[in-house]
């Protein structure tokens, strides 16, 4: 039934990679791409239209779009539906000029004949705080809104009026200002992007500082500010090892969309300890073992984030994938 599928949004190629300080060459990360798209994953960050000054990890993702345009990746699921963060015009205008150079992939016509065509979506991504906000796009939360005004509009405007979403960072907790976040704050911010037309609001517990009952909290003020559950996703990050109990609590209020990472990727490396996004791996089999359905094959990923993190010299960070592999 509707009430079991959860929508798991797999972030690893964007959330986990971008803070990878090594060069992770392109070819690897179009093969992670293409890995994931056969477990049965349908959503897929893919990349990051940013200021490669900022984040350079993610300065091939022209590339990597353009080539999942050229190539579709076989999946196990259908559609496929590939993300990329656009910022500002120029993200959003660099991410355009890829489209446009394979303009029969989007081709309404062709959408029906064959489906295995992927969607494309961007994401914009404002802050529950000002210091988060300053420190990550360099400018308050209310110019970041209406700088995403534009955004949103010119990419529902073009011909492949892509679909937006909208995250917004550090609702449970920020690195500046502690606990101190008011989930009021969260709701306004969330109210004026979806008014915009955000098709989907992600709640980012960047730092992993949310707890059971903060988490509940928030929810509540979110629905007592006339925030549908269908309208929200939970990107929670593991660092506090809170991330299933947080996601508990959210699918308990009725959300069923999660963001994931495979193998856990993610988190500073100047942090020891910090970790990334909760593993893609931990939420099927949490998921699986409450009966829902997630459409992804906890083998097949697990085996991706072994790859993955041989690939890029690091520990497998998911507890569920090191128990089903027995590494
Ligand atoms: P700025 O410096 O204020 O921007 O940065 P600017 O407009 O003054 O431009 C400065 C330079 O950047 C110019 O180049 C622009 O052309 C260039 P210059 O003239 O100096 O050579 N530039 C760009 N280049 C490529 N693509 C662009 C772009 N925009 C400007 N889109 C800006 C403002 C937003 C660009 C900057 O702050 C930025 O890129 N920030 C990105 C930060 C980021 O990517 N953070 C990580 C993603 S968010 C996240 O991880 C949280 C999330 O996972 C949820 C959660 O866990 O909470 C989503
Ligand atoms: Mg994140």
């Amino acid at each position: 039934t509707l009430n079991n599928h959860v929508k798991l949004v797999e972030v690893g190629p964007r959330d986990g990679l971008q803070n990878e300080k090594t060069v992770i060459p392109l070819q690897t990360k179009i093969e992670l791409i293409e890995r994931l798209a056969k477990t049965g994953l349908s959503w897929i960050e893919a990349g990051s239209f940013v200021s490669p000054k900022w984040v350079p990890q993610m300065d091939n993702s022209p590339e990597i779009l353009s080539h999942l345009l050229t190539s579709p990746p076989p999946s196990a699921a259908s559609p496929l539906t590939f993300s990329f963060l656009a910022p500002n015009t120029k993200g959003l205008n660099n991410c355009l000029a890829v489209l446009e150079k394979h303009p029969n992939s989007f081709a309404k016509e062709l959408e029906g004949e064959n489906k295995k065509l992927p969607h494309i979506e961007i994401a914009v991504f404002a802050a529950a705080t000002e210091s988060f906000s300053q420190k990550n796009l360099n400018t308050s939360i209310s110019a970041s809104l209406e700088n995403f005004r534009g955004v949103i509009s010119s990419a529902k405007e073009t011909p492949y009026s892509l679909r937006v979403r909208g995250y917004i960072s550090v609702v449970l907790g920020c690195p500046f200002e502690g606990y101190d976040v008011n989930p009021h704050q969260v709701a306004e911010v969330a109210t004026a992007l979806l008014e915009m037309g955000v098709d989907e609001i992600s709640l980012g517990d960047t730092t992993g500082m949310g707890t059971a009952p903060r988490t509940k909290e928030l929810l509540n003020c979110l629905r007592s500010a006339g925030i549908r559950n269908e309208d929200l996703a939970m990107h929670f990050h593991d660092t506090f090892g809170q991330a299933l109990v947080n996601t508990a609590v959210a699918l308990e209020h009725g959300v069923r969309t999660f963001d994931c990472s495979v193998a856990g990727l993610g988190g500073c490396p100047y942090s020891p300890g910090a970790t990334g996004n909760v593993a893609t791996e931990d939420m099927v089999y949490f998921m699986e073992s409450l009966g829902m359905d997630t459409g992804v094959d906890l083998d097949k990923v697990a085996d991706v984030g072994e790859w993955v993190s041989k690939e890029i010299g690091r520990q497998n960070a998911s507890s569920v994938g090191r128990a089903v592999l027995g590494a």
